[in-house]
């Protein structure tokens, strides 16, 4: 039977290009993000490769909590309901702290924690009504430390993957699945202007490997596996000096 999925963040970078990969798996969709002229181009993309797919495009703000509720409450009781929510809209942010970003940093937490969140909190009770479904939660291998320069951004992909251990955890026996995945380098806009992108993959591939992920039904996973399956641990050990030096060379201007 055919599933739906929605998916935010859906107008650039892994989740434009993670569109057409599960619309390529049997997927029907609702695309979400703020920048409909890009959405209506991911359809036509779609619709021409996969005609018999039904794409649906939704101008969608997350940080409009009730909008999200409401988006993906429709979603479900129209016909062909729901099986899969992707929260993945989010948004970089790099600057020292006490340096004049905080509006800047608020931003990224009310899209990348809060937004997700709303996202989530409105897949689980759709889920729950139905007794069926599967949530992925995109954090970032960001969440396994405080990266100097990167504060809000790390602060906010950790707070989001514990949050949905915590969802995990209140579903857990039931046939609903989260499923929250590490992405470490990809090749897309949020990055493009770093200096320093260790293991870049290509975001073609990186859509495959989240789709895989995501069929899988896995708890947690990096994107790629290897190499930041170890790397993400790791970088939790990394001595300060050293933490402090890499992240510096990595920023654009330095992080200020
Ligand atoms: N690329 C990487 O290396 C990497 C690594 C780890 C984690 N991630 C995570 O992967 C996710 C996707 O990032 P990406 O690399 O694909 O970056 P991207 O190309 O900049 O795409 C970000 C997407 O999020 C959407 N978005 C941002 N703010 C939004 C808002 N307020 N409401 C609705 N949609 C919003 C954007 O759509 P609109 O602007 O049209 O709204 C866009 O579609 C993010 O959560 C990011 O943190 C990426």
């Amino acid at each position: 039977m055919t599933k739906t999925v929605f998916l935010t963040g859906a107008s650039s970078g892994i989740g434009r290009a993670l569109a057409p990969e599960l619309a390529a798996r049997g997927y029907d969709l609702v695309l979400a993000a703020r920048r409909t002229d890009s959405l209506e181009q991911v359809r036509q993309d779609i619709a021409a490769r996969h005609p018999q797919r039904r794409v649906e495009t939704r101008a969608l703000d997350v940080t409009r909590y009730d909008e999200v509720q409401a988006a993906i409450a429709e979603t479900a009781h129209a016909p062909g309901g729901l099986d899969l929510v992707i929260a993945n809209a989010g948004i970089g942010s790099t600057g020292l702290i006490g340096k004049g970003h905080f509006d800047e940093d608020r931003r990224v937490i009310e899209t990348n924690v809060l937004g997700a969140m709303a996202t989530i909190d409105a897949a689980v009770a759709q889920f729950r009504a139905q007794n069926r479904g599967q949530i992925v939660v995109i954090s970032s291998v960001a969440a396994y430390r405080g990266m100097p320069g990167a504060g809000s951004y790390c602060a906010s992909k950790a707070a989001i993957a514990v949050y949905a251990d915590a969802a995990r955890g209140e579903l857990h026996g039931t046939p609903i699945r989260v499923t929250t995945l590490f992405p470490g380098y990809i090749d897309t806009p949020i990055n493009e202007d770093m200096k320093s992108r260790p293991f870049l993959i290509d975001v073609t591939r990186g859509a495959r490997i989240v789709a895989d992920l995501i069929e899988r039904g896995v708890e947690t996973s990096t994107v790629p596996v290897m190499p930041w399956s170890l790397i993400g641990p790791l970088l939790r050990m990394l001595p300060m000096g050293m933490l402090a030096r890499s992240a510096k060379g990595a920023l654009p201007g330095g992080g200020n």
